[in-house]
Order: C-alpha cells, then structure tokens, then sequence
C-alpha cells in the first residue's frame, strides 16, 4: 500500500510544502522571504507574517504539482522546532487544521533529523543514492555545527557540536563586519573563489573531543581589520577577496578536522554533509578530497536540499509514519530542541 505524506517547514524564513510519497518526492514548494535583507538579518516578526500570507499558497501548489488530490494524503508531517516560535506556529497550526479536515494523523518533525535524512529523498524510484548505516553526518548551518553519529532513521546520536558559534553564523558575522550583506555564506564563498586561502591566518580552536567553537576565530578575523584598517582605511576594499579565501579555508579545516577524528576513531568511512553551509563549494571539495584521501564514501546533498526544505520534512515523516510515530493535536512548537 502506497503511503503519502505531505510536509511543511516554517522553522525560519522559508515556506516549504512537499509531497513525497514511498519515499520519492513529487513535489517541493519554497517561498523565500526577501524581506529581511534589508534588516541585515531574519525579523522574527516579519517573518511569522510572511509565513501567514504563503501557507496556503504554497501548501496548494505543492498539493498541484504533486499532481494528486488532497483526499490521497495519509499523515501531514511540520517542523515542531528548533526554530522561531512565531515562524513554527505558523506552519504547526495549520498542519493541525489540514489534518483534522481531512481526518489523517499528524507527524512531528525535528528540523536537524531532517536535514539529516535529506539524503533519503528518492528524486525517481529508482534512485538509490542513500548512506548505509551507520553513517556520520556533518549538520552545519546558520544556527548549528554538529557531527552526529546516524544509526538508524530514528537513531541519531550528537557526538560534538558547537560550543558557541555556528559555522554559518561566522561566514554571516564576519561578512557583516565587511559590509557584504546578508546572509553573507554565499556571498563569502563567491569572493573566496577569486582569492588566495593563505594570505591571512586566523586563530583555530584547541577544545578536546568532537566539539567546535567558532567565536575565537570571528574575534581573530575581527582584530585582523581593526589593526589592518588603522595603517589602511581601503584595507577590506582591497583584500575582500583574500579575506574570504582565508576565512573559509579556515572554517573548512575546523570542521573537517574533528570529522576525521571522529571517522576514525569511530571506523566509519560513510561521510555525509548537511545544512546551508553544506552549499560552500569549498566545503563540497574538502569532502571529494577526503573521499579520494581516506577511502571515504561521501554524501553531499543537491543544492535545493541544502536550505530548509518541506522535502526533508516529508521523508522524515514517511519513515515514522511507517513506526506509526504520530503526534496529538495537543502538540506545541519548541524553539529548542536536540536531536
Ligand atoms: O540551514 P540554513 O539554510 O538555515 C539556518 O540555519 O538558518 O543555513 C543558513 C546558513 C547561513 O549562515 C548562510 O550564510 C550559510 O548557511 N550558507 C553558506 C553558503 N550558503 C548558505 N555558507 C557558506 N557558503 C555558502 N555557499
């Protein structure tokens, strides 16, 4: 029997809707929020809002493009955190009225397991590019910088994770202090690539385990200009692209450090990435250069499961559907919340 799910994420700034069904996805609706560039970063308010006006939209198209009717969905699975308790209302409550008009169960999601198993989302049936268990997975994004041992699909276990920092928080942070805009990931990537990554050095973290910090090397980047700017006011102007070559080389190196510490001392070689940061084009040949280096068998997502997505959100429901995980209408958002 064919099980169909429909998924909604609002943990943030984006509306998504997808329906995925055995597995394949059929459709993957995403409204982005411009808004909140001007603000030089995400207005929880503005963006609860925005996700008032594209709910329905998007949730509709979705519906369209997968090319069925609503009556053919068996669970709605949404984003019950972490995220922005207005942003994740949004999409929580109107799962709750869908599914209870339509009289199916609901599913709650965990936006980090999502990204996670993004890697499980079939694009044909016969695609079959999946991680076999167990495999580690490298979740960094805006808000997180995890290495998480994945067991199973509902078995994930946080083996180091950021203390401070988050790696994508530095590239915004550090981009901001160069007035590049937000968020400022991309826009450090684009310039990284016309720039040198040893024309500066920044400080690394000295922490034991599998965990990561990030805010020494945004204070090492921050003193960098300070005293760079005082001899020469052009000083960024001039270097922007050095600057950006030198600070992902260096944040690719933090993260990849640790990751081949925990492969090896765990013996894993099945290596997966994950997240918005997952999109840095240096990130992804750190990974092909470890496969080629280490023998690992890595798994890097396509662009479009790289942000947030109602896709992961779908698959990750499809598979507790199958553990009949589903969730009361009680259920309430949590701005936090682990793996
Ligand atoms: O997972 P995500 O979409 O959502 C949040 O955690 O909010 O990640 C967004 C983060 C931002 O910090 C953004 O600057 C970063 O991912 N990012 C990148 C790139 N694309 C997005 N960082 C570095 N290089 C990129 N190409």
């Amino acid at each position: 029997m064919s099980i169909t799910i429909l998924g909604i994420e609002s943990s943030c700034d984006d509306t998504s809707s997808s329906v995925i069904r055995d597995g394949v996805m059929l459709s993957n609706v995403i409204a982005s929020q411009a808004v909140h560039e001007a603000y030089g970063g995400v207005v929880p308010e503005l963006a609860s809002r925005a996700h008032q006006q594209n709910i329905i939209p998007v949730v509709s198209e979705a519906i369209k493009r997968a090319g069925i009717d609503k009556s053919e969905l068996d669970a709605i699975a949404f984003t019950r955190g972490p995220g922005l308790l207005g942003s994740l209302l949004v999409g929580t409550s109107f799962a709750k009225g869908f599914a209870a008009s339509l009289g199916i169960p609901m599913i709650e999601v965990n936006h980090l397991q999502a990204h996670v198993l993004a890697h499980f989302i079939k694009e044909s049936p016969d695609d079959n590019h999946a991680p076999s268990f167990p495999f580690l997975c490298l979740l960094v994004s805006g808000g997180n910088s995890q290495i998480i041992k994945v067991n199973a699909y509902n078995d994930m276990e946080v083996i180091g994770q950021t203390i401070d920092d988050a790696a994508g928080e530095a590239f915004d942070k550090c981009a901001k202090v160069m007035g590049l805009g937000y968020p400022g990931g991309p826009v450090v990537n684009r310039l990284a690539n016309e720039g040198n990554p040893k024309a500066f050095s920044f400080s690394k973290p000295h922490i034991p385990g599998y965990d990561y910090s990030f805010s020494g090397l945004k204070t090492s980047f921050l003193y960098t200009l300070r005293d760079a700017l005082k001899d020469d006011p052009d000083f960024i102007e001039k270097n922007k692209r050095d600057l950006c070559a030198s600070l992902q080389a260096t944040v690719i190196d933090i993260l990849m450090t640790k990751l081949r510490k925990a492969a090896k001392d765990l013996g894993i070689r099945e290596v997966a990435v994950a997240g918005g940061v997952s999109a840095n084009s240096g990130l992804r040949d750190a990974f092909l250069d470890h496969a080629k280096r280490f023998g690992w068998k890595v798994h890097i997502p396509k662009f479009s499961f790289t942000t947030d997505n109602a896709a992961m959100v779908a698959i990750t429901g499809y598979y507790k559907y199958q553990d009949k995980e589903f969730c009361p209408m009680s259920a309430a958002p949590f701005s936090r919340v682990q793996i």
